[in-house]
């Protein structure tokens, strides 16, 4: 393990926050048992993760073990790449579900095998690098940028948690044969939720009905999340988050922070990084 600063460190290739990495954890995943059953959630950081673990949680809860037994949405569905306490996932009932931030390199290898149902959510990057930007002011145990501008630099060159947002989109996309994945992006479920719940919904096998659906679009919107302590975060401690996750929830809002030279300075970069990838997002909903 390679310490980069106070708060980040470098394992595998791999940029963790240092205050939540265990490598004997990492490492362990490449022996983690994986099961035909599990359900799992990849995403790079700000892609709308707690949002779609809530729809996911919400369309499978038929099945889900006692409500008391997960308080919120991260015991429920807990990041797989970091330990919680003494739980023991070979215990847990199927159907599991997890999170993860992680490339495809250090998942377990059994999701190539088993073939789990993964669904891997994107978001257009200049939304994520602002949500990202105030995510590390209010998130207590990631460094505060001191400007937008010097966030930016590090967020193109790859120099924050989760790595770089290009790698990360490239891994899994140009992968995505060798796994079962249901491939959505932020901006889908922005513009139609109701579509992107009856996709994911008949993605995990659930087909849900039209008054099924409709409760699980209710439930997740924006502003329902918000109200729900369970899933906007607000059950972590002042010291933890100083501010709202819950924040915008909305596309194109990277235009009130991304100065006219940054954001030509980015397209060139994105246009570089990605002409070879056949992904195309919306960068703004009038
Ligand atoms: P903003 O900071 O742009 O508002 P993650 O869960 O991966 O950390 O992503 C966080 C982003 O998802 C935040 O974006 C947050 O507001 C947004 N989000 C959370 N719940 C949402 C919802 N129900 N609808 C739209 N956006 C949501």
């Amino acid at each position: 393990m390679e310490k980069l600063n106070e708060y980040l460190s470098k394992y595998k290739g791999f940029i963790f926050p240092t205050y939540i990495l265990s490598v004997e954890h990492i490492d362990s995943l490449q022996n983690f048992e994986i099961r035909d059953s599990d359900v799992f959630l990849v995403t790079y950081a700000k892609s709308g993760t707690i949002w779609t673990q809530n729809i996911i949680m919400s369309i499978c809860d038929s099945e889900c073990t006692d409500e008391t037994e997960f308080p919120n949405n991260m015991k429920k569905m807990p990041w797989l790449e970091y330990p919680q306490g003494s739980m023991d996932y070979s215990t847990r009932a199927s159907p599991r579900f997890f999170t993860s931030h992680l490339n495809t390199v250090l998942m377990p290898p059994g999701l190539r095998e088993k073939k789990p149902k993964i669904v891997y959510v994107a978001r257009n990057p200049k939304d994520l690098a602002v949500s990202y930007f105030h995510f590390c002011r209010v998130w207590t145990k990631l460094e505060t940028p001191r400007s937008f501008e010097e966030f930016l630099q590090k967020f193109i060159a790859g120099d924050v948690g989760g790595s770089s947002w290009f790698d990360h989109i490239r891994d899994w996309y140009t992968h995505r044969d060798d796994f079962n994945i249901l491939f959505l992006t932020y901006e889908d479920m922005v513009t139609d939720l109701k579509t992107a719940v009856e996709k994911m919904s008949r993605f995990l096998g659930r087909d849900l009905d039209a008054e099924a659906v409709s409760r699980v679009v209710e439930k997740s919107t924006f502003k329902n999340m918000k109200k729900d302590p369970k899933a906007n975060y607000d059950f972590f401690p002042e010291d933890v988050i100083q501010g709202k996750f819950m924040r915008k929830g909305t596309v194109g809002d990277w235009k009130n922070t991304f100065t006219v030279a940054q954001s030509e300075m980015f397209d060139e970069i994105y246009q570089e990084k990605m002409k070879d990838l056949p992904l195309k997002f919306i960068w703004d909903i009038e």
